[in-house]
């Protein structure tokens, strides 16, 4: 398929999936209050959108809104949106948010903790450091955001959902904390990535979640994370540039965001009691997530709308890589990806020295 051929027929594939995941979920999600922490830009942003068109109230709050004033202005004016300054490392910014969500809109049904630093933003552009390198104040500042602030949010914006009875707590973490065994000992699924401390705070967030869910069992608040596998967000243009400007390719093709959209509407319909007994203390991976529930796997949420100067380094990348693929699996397992990518990549290496 040529580019244009590729990126009409996925919008298409893509498109009709959200407009599943809206038609299942409307009815659970219509007229409740979600709140999208870092809902500015990237991955946060394209949910709310998701959760707006699903009939949700919405609120977006961001430490900045900096080139994000026309999608601030399009929630306002929705009539069911809201965008907020709330930085999560203050209370009192976290307190003044809390209470203009409750003035507005009285209660809160989901929230959705992404705000969040990532290696790519705290180490930009290319966001590899190794660790012994790092230095205290990245730690801190790492886990400010995405630890500390996190649980400062849950326990200021828990309050309402107490009262309420109900609530769905969504904690945005990533496959680099996954762990996994074929017999023997634990190993980590990707440890090549070099990503701390971002991996260690998200890894921290995920044991938060699994305990969490626990000891509000028994409320009807459903706390739960998921991964959302590579994905574009507003940093990755950026990234993807960096790296190629030293000959490599950013790792495989981005997933366009509204992949994650699915699942965060069933997340937020655990916030209903029509749904029954609400889904709590889970980690899901959304690709996973999605191929077992009919979303499709990654080719199929695959970013096809790139510039054309980081379209054509996945374009060659794809056309050098192995046949991996298997059945059964949305995606291959981190070690087949690395090895696969590796070949494509000395594929094109020795090509461009053979063409020398
Ligand atoms: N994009 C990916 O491939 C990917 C993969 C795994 C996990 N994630 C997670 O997804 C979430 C969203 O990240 P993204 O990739 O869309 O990045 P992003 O940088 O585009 O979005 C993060 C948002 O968080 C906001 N933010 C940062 N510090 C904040 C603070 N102190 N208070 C309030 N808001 C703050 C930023 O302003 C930004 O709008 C993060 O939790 C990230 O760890 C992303």
């Amino acid at each position: 398929m040529t580019q244009q051929n590729n990126l009409d027929h996925y919008q298409q594939v893509q498109t009709e999936m959200v407009s599943r995941a809206l038609a299942q979920w409307r009815p659970f999600v219509t007229d409740q209050v979600a709140v999208i922490t870092g809902g500015a830009r990237g991955i946060g942003k394209v949910l709310a959108q998701g959760l707006l068109e699903a009939g949700a109230k919405v609120v977006c709050a961001d430490v900045t809104w900096k080139d994000a004033d026309e999608f601030r202005d399009r929630l306002d004016s929705s009539g069911r949106g809201l965008g907020l300054e709330m930085d999560v490392t203050s209370d009192e910014s976290v307190r003044a948010a809390y209470d203009a969500v409750l003035d507005r809109f009285g209660r809160v049904d989901t929230l959705i903790n992404n705000a969040g630093l990532v290696s790519e933003t705290l180490f930009a552009p290319k966001g590899k450091v190794p660790t012994l390198e790092t230095t205290d104040q990245d730690w801190q500042r790492m886990f400010g955001v995405n630890v500390f602030g996190t649980v400062r949010v849950i326990q200021t914006f828990v309050k309402a959902m107490l009262d309420q009875g109900n609530g769905s707590i969504v904690n945005v973490v990533s496959s680099g904390v996954l762990m996994e065994s074929v017999g023997g000992g634990y190993f980590a699924t990707r440890p090549w990535t070099t990503e701390m401390p971002y991996q260690a705070s998200k890894a921290s967030l995920t044991t938060l979640t699994f305990y969490l869910a626990e000891e509000l069992k028994r409320t009807g608040i459903a706390v739960n994370a998921f991964m959302p596998g590579h994905t574009r967000a507003s940093w990755f243009d950026d990234t993807a540039r960096a790296i190629s400007s030293e000959g490599r390719i950013y790792a495989l093709r981005p997933m366009a965001p509204q992949h994650v959209l699915p699942l965060v509407l069933f997340l937020a319909a655990q916030a209903s009691s029509q749904s029954g007994e609400p889904a709590t203390g889970r980690l899901y991976h959304v690709p996973d997530w999605n191929y077992d529930h009919g979303y499709g796997g990654l080719q199929s949420w695959g970013d096809y709308d790139l510039p054309e100067d980081i379209e054509a380094g996945y374009r060659e990348l794809e056309a050098a890589m192995p046949d991996y693929w298997r059945s059964g699996l949305a995606r291959a397992r981190f070690d087949a990806e690395r090895v696969a990518y590796a070949a494509g990549m000395d594929k094109i290496k020795s090509a461009q020295e053979g063409a020398r």
